[in-house]
């Protein structure tokens, strides 16, 4: 049983994303378990601690003795492998990049559609899709669902801790209307794609996931956590948390405005992430943590269990 989640508090400077090389080591070590903490419920745990704490204690002065015996260079090579020589680290949404092309969406529905209530009823994951292309009013929508922006201060459609909002997404278009098959970002703040990878993703697909859906589908969505994000705000372990946590929030927008548009679409967490950052061209802190196919139904599935 851990203790409390370590609270990592803001460093010196202002936070721009990016943390240096001693900060990043500083928040690595905050996260080491507190060995006095025992948790109410299990005083047992309490002689255990001893014994792992002389354990851990051992171990590392069996460590460093091992360490000290290795050659200088050498060492410096082990320690560089683990801490890299760069001062600054970044993810994908901290990069500067351009777009083969910039594409504009269509404005949202804000106001219409279906009830929240109906739609939580209907809900459903749904696997069959039409062999037709998916509306650019509809694509429009379903980005504006997961990432849109409401409000004047930036505010989206899913929620972030911190307005952090450490989720890209990566849109995979096999066939819509008035996009030309390619990988785009959505751009939140000007509700636009950009184009990033031309032609279809295809056979690529093969090796990032073994289920046919996105094959199937007009439209995939690669959901995209930028892990290193929220780092300097919640440390490292708390970064994935709340990561992933977003990323369960976006899912459940785009299952909501697909029921109330009609259409199908999962979440689907069955996936090689190392595949999918190699065909993106992300960083190592890019985490793809859903692929959301979309499309229309197929007429002869009606509520879409498999
Ligand atoms: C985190 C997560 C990962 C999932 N991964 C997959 C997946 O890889 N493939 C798939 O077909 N469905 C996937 N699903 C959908 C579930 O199978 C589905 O939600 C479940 O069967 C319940 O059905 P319902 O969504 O229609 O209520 C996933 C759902 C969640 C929440």
């Amino acid at each position: 049983m851990c203790g409390e989640m370590p609270v990592v508090r803001k460093s010196g400077k202002s936070y721009d994303g990016y943390i240096g090389r001693a900060y990043r080591a500083q928040l690595l070590r905050s996260l080491s378990i507190d060995s006095n903490y025992i948790h109410p419920m299990e005083p047992q745990t309490q002689s255990n601690s001893l014994l792992v704490g002389i354990g851990v204690l051992l171990f590392v002065l069996g460590g460093l003795l091992g360490f000290a015996l290795i050659p200088a260079p050498a060492q410096e090579q082990m320690v560089s492998d683990v801490m890299p020589e760069q001062e600054e680290v970044s993810t994908y949404a901290e990069q500067e990049r351009t777009y083969l092309e910039r594409i504009a969406l269509p404005e949202p529905d804000r106001l219409g559609g279906m009830s929240v209530t109906q739609a939580l009823a209907e809900r459903r994951s749904r696997r069959e899709f039409a062999e037709e292309s998916l509306s650019l009013p509809h694509l429009s929508q379903m980005l504006w669902a997961a990432q849109g922006i409401t409000s004047e201060r930036g505010g989206r459609t899913a929620p972030s801790a911190r307005d952090i909002y450490p989720t890209t997404l990566f849109v995979a278009v096999a066939s819509a209307e008035e996009v030309a098959p390619g990988v785009y970002e959505y751009l939140p703040e000007t509700h636009e794609l950009g184009l990033l990878i031309e032609g279809e993703v295809g056979d690529a697909w093969n090796a990032i996931t073994p289920q046919p859906h996105p094959q199937n589908a007009p439209v995939t969505l690669f959901v995209n956590g930028n892990v290193l994000k929220p780092v300097e705000r919640y440390g490292t372990e708390g970064a994935r948390r709340v990561t992933y946590l977003e990323a369960g929030h976006v899912g459940q927008n785009l299952y909501l405005q697909a029921e109330a548009l009609g259409l199908a679409t999962l979440t689907m967490g069955g996936l090689d992430p190392a595949e999918a950052r190699a065909f993106l061209g992300t960083t190592q802190y890019d985490e793809v943590l859903y692929l959301v196919p979309i499309g229309y139904r197929a007429a002869e599935v009606v509520d879409g269990e498999e």
